[in-house]
């Protein structure tokens, strides 16, 4: 190993590791190189529970990939009616902490009866297997229990962050034809209602598919309810049997389409299936997060996002964890809410983003020193890649130095991580996600698809298909070979630059494409740009990241206005209004710049690049020689000056 800072597992921790020493770790990655099938055939058949049994492993017609063959199983019965069989029915599967101080306590048993009586509640709506269904919804037990209950039923679904506007949520039911959508009144954030059914009302004015809406009582503000259409959760349940058979279904099942942003206006459906992800998932927790039976697991995330999907509900539970869920947001009412939490439920494995650790840092070290945080023993980070100094604080000050810190490199397509270290096996270095788990054939290469040399900037690409991979774009699959697999041909292209030093390590260096990357949520300039230009002031609009402390990357936006008079302070106010209702308030710009005309190229092309250089280090010193008008250029660098 030639860097300074490497942090090998202790021996302690190595002795009880699930994978334990660099050389398992290394047994494990070339039988899955030689032997794939083999490889996962066996795992599938030891941590799944098939209901037909898969008939061959793998099939790849690039790029599209079927896992489990013939094989049918349920991905609900996987997570929840199994440990009930075999006898952990007692185990606690929730610990939920709700934002007010409520919590609630849910064995296995308990949830196989909840989900049970929610999907009998759906049946009788008259929703069923093969239907689509959304989910907006506070992070509460209910939200669990809803994606659950749709697996057990096989309607596939999509659960859309509660942070989406009314506009975002309305997209996402159109595209996926939704019959169903299950919403809450709303939840608690920052000791206010954050309300949901508004905004559901508000998208379906647009929606016919949608037959039936299911509302849960969480903070039980009265809500206006469509007669005939929308039902309580509580009555839907009501007098429904704690028997539902789980549906037998094909490996290739649609589980869920989660949408994420493209580099178009438009974001994807990036869909999964059910035996390759919940396996995939589930070995990664086991492998990554070294998941014992004792432990107590949290996974910050909301389910709106893939990390919720993976991370809360599929891959914990197909291993039965015991998991801590928790409503609100880490200030409320106080900064130190998080390690209170850990405190409380002794947690043990605690995953979340780097976003979360820089916010949390700025409060200082006696919020999380006032409490007792021993029962940590590994520590996770996950969607953007960590800075050292959020990494050794994370390290030192949360883990007082016993806990390995597990940097995970994953995607909403890829499913499940596919580069992260196994904390019994692998020495960490700070900042990168280490080396690939088994399966995983991660190279970085350069356009024409020759690896780079070590140290060398490149393309990260996968050249193999993977268990928990995503299968298509829902309802575009054209779109599907064009974005990840025509860039290499033949090779999954992940939209990130790294590089991989001379010990074969990985380091993640961000987006290649018009991707932010804004408190480890993606988000597409093109996104916010249609919506900019949806506004009757904007005449054109550029939309770049900007380097920002806490969020990683910040939302700045170039603007040029039709003809008129506008008050530039409060039309910037309502532009950064506009955004929230068009996407939703976690997209709202942190900084709008008015300009008479945006740098272009002589074919007409915004020239982003500079404008992104210009944000980060207020000057351009790039290559500009097919600006069309170097003016603009002088002329926005003066305006920031001029404000500054
Ligand atoms: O750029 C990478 C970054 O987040 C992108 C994926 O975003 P999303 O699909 O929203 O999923 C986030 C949660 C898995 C990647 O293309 N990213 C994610 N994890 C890391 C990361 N960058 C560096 N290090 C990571 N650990």
């Amino acid at each position: 190993m030639s860097q300074a800072n490497i942090y090998p597992p202790s021996a302690d921790f190595v002795k009880q590791a699930n994978v334990s020493g660099m050389e398992a770790y290394r047994a494990l990655y070339q039988k899955a190189a030689d032997k794939p099938e083999e490889f996962w055939g066996e795992l599938a058949k030891e941590k799944l529970h098939w209901m037909e049994p898969f008939s061959h492993v793998f099939e790849w017609e690039p790029p599209f990939v079927k896992w489990f063959v013939g094989g049918k199983l349920n991905a609900c019965y996987n997570c929840v009616d199994r440990h009930v069989g075999e006898g952990n029915g007692d185990k606690v599967a929730l610990l939920f902490e709700g934002e007010p101080g409520d919590s609630r306590r849910i064995t296995y048993s308990e949830l196989l009866k909840d989900v049970s009586r929610f999907a009998n509640g759906l049946l009788r709506l008259g929703i069923e297997t093969g239907d689509r269904a959304i989910i907006y919804m506070p992070m509460i037990p209910e939200a669990v229990i809803a994606m659950l209950a749709c697996a057990r039923l096989g309607i596939t679904h999509s659960v859309v962050f509660g942070g989406f506007s009314a506009e975002a949520l309305k997209a996402r039911i159109q595209d996926l034809g939704a019959k169903l959508v299950i919403t809450a009144d709303g939840g608690w954030r920052k000791g206010k209602e954050v309300k949901l059914k508004p905004a559901v009302d508000e998208a379906l004015a647009d929606c016919p598919s949608v037959t039936s809406v299911v509302v849960c009582e969480r903070t039980k503000t009265p809500v206006p309810m469509v007669h005939g259409r929308d039902h309580y959760w509580q009555a839907v349940e009501a007098g429904q049997s704690e028997h539902c058979p789980a549906v037998p279904l094909d490996s290739e099942h649609p589980l869920f389409v989660l949408y994420t942003s493209g580099t178009t206006g438009k974001p994807k459906g990036i869909l999964h299936t059910t035996g390759g992800y919940l396996l995939q998932c589930a070995m990664t927790v086991e492998w990554v997060f070294d998941l014992k039976k004792n432990d107590v697991y949290w996974c910050t995330a909301d389910i709106g996002w893939v990390t919720g999907h993976s991370y809360v509900t599929y891959g914990p539970m197909a291993l039965g964890a015991t998991q801590v869920i928790y409503e609100g947001s880490p200030d409320t009412p106080g900064f130190d809410r998080w390690w209170a939490i850990v405190e409380k439920y002794k947690v043990s494995i605690l995953y979340t983003s780097p976003t979360a650790i820089r916010a949390l840092i700025r409060q200082g070290d006696h919020l999380p020193n006032a409490h007792n945080l021993s029962s940590l023993r590994l520590l996770g980070s996950v969607g953007e890649p960590i800075n050292p100094a959020a990494w050794e604080w994370f390290y030192k000050v949360i883990g007082k130095e016993r806990c390995p810190i597990v940097d995970t490199w994953w995607q909403t397509e890829t499913g499940a991580m596919l580069i992260a270290p196994m904390p019994g096996a692998v020495p960490l270095k700070p900042g990168s996600g280490t080396l690939p788990i088994p399966g995983v054939m991660a190279e970085v290469v350069n356009l024409d698809g020759k690896p780079v040399g070590p140290n060398e900037e490149g393309y990260l690409i996968v050249s193999r298909p993977w268990p928990s991979m995503v299968r298509t774009i829902w309802g575009d699959p054209k779109r599907f070979e064009d974005q990840y697999w025509s860039r290499v041909p033949g090779k999954y292209f992940t939209g990130d630059a790294a590089r991989r030093d001379e010990d074969g390590y990985f380091w993640v260096l961000g987006r290649v494409d018009d991707v932010l990357n804004v408190s480890g949520h993606r988000l597409s300039t093109m996104e916010v740009e249609s919506a900019l230009v949806r506004h009757p002031a904007v005449a054109e609009a550029a939309v770049v990241g900007k380097p920002h402390e806490i969020t990683g990357q910040a939302v700045c936006c170039f603007i040029t206005l039709k003809k008129g008079e506008y008050d530039h302070d409060v039309l910037s106010k309502e532009l950064r209004q506009w955004i929230a209702h068009e996407i939703g308030a976690f997209a709202r710009p942190e900084e709008i710049r008015f300009s008479e005309a945006l740098p272009k190229t002589r074919s007409g092309k915004i020239m982003r690049r500079l404008l992104r250089e210009l944000v980060t280090n207020n000057t351009v010193a790039g290559d500009v020689t097919t600006l069309e008008d170097l003016s603009v250029i002088t002329k926005l660098a003066a305006q920031q000056d001029d404000e500054s």
